[in-house]
């Protein structure tokens, strides 16, 4: 059992172009999915955390996928084909990136949540700012350094921490150093979806520390991509039988497939039961 990402295809380019569109289409055609799979347990986090909304940090963020999907009334079918369509292809980084603009900013709900980034690449928190789909960002590598001033006083009033397709590239490392930036760390709700061949156990850890209590969200795998290559379909297999998932109809049908994780106080895990919160994003995908 691995907590990295042994034997997953490597895609560094396509999250440091200076917009999404290479990022779209080579992830298009692989059938990437996995921020649109976990929006509803997102949005009902968001709903189900006691008090006032308080801001979204999203871990790993690339090109703010999650926050497009949050604050706009786009979803991943109307993001990809803005970001595969051929009518900017000629044009400068600047003309796609005003073009981005104005299509985040025509989609942008009333009441878009704040949702900020944190990712290793500075192209994708600019223009993840630059358009909108982040409230605010930052490019930082908690995995090697602690925060700079400005992302701890800028993520310190965070409510939900999220991280789609990102655990395995950082660890429980850049978790902990996160929820020592919050002014209540002990409040906080912490939700990731994570391969079934990478392990959740030392960010559960983490958690732990700060008291929260880690649950498993019960939903049926969640799917992540189709396989990029034979490599990757031997990895994901053997990572998930070696976790003790079964495998059949999931990954051996050439898929990766996540899991989803949420952490928060025990007070609030009492008052609202996993399951329920699982039944009621259900009844939001439905
Ligand atoms: C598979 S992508 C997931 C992107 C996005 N969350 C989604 O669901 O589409 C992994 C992301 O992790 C970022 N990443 C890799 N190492 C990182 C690090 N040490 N700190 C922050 N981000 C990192 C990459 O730049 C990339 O944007």
């Amino acid at each position: 059992m691995d907590d990295t990402l042994t034997g997953k295809a490597d895609f560094e380019d396509i999250y440091t172009a200076p917009d999404p569109r290479p990022y779209f289409r080579t992830l298009g055609p692989l059938d990437y999915r996995i921020p649109g799979e976990m929006l509803p347990l997102v949005v009902q986090a968001l709903r189900s955390a006691p008090g006032p909304q308080r801001p979204v940090l999203d871990l790993c963020c690339s090109y703010g996928l999650n926050g497009a999907l949050l604050r706009t009334d786009l979803d991943f079918a109307g993001l990809t084909a803005h970001y595969t369509g051929a009518d900017l292809d000629e044009g400068t980084p600047e003309a796609r990136i005003a073009a981005d603009r104005e299509f985040v900013g025509a989609h942008l709900r009333g009441d878009a949540p704040v949702v900020r980034g944190l990712d290793i690449a500075a192209p994708a928190i600019d223009h993840s700012v630059a358009v909108g789909t982040l409230s605010a960002g930052w490019a930082e590598d908690l995995e090697s350094a602690d925060p700079s001033a400005e992302l701890a006083a800028g993520i310190a009033d965070t409510g939900l921490l999220i991280c789609t397709g990102g655990i395995g590239y950082v660890s429980q490392t850049s978790v902990e150093r996160i929820l020592g930036c919050l002014e209540h760390p002990e409040r906080v709700w912490v939700l990731c979806s994570v391969l079934r061949s990478v392990s959740y156990d030392a960010v559960r850890g983490a958690c732990s520390s700060y008291g929260l209590v880690t649950e498993q969200v019960p939903v049926p795998p969640l799917r992540q991509r189709r396989f990029a290559d034979a490599t990757e379909a031997r990895s994901a297999v053997e990572g998930a039988r070696a976790w003790g998932c079964d495998t059949t109809g999931l990954e051996d049908d050439g898929w990766w497939y996540a899991e989803a994780w949420l952490s928060r106080p025990a007070a609030d895990a009492e008052a609202l039961p996993v399951e329920d919160l699982a039944a009621a994003a259900g009844r939001l995908a439905a």
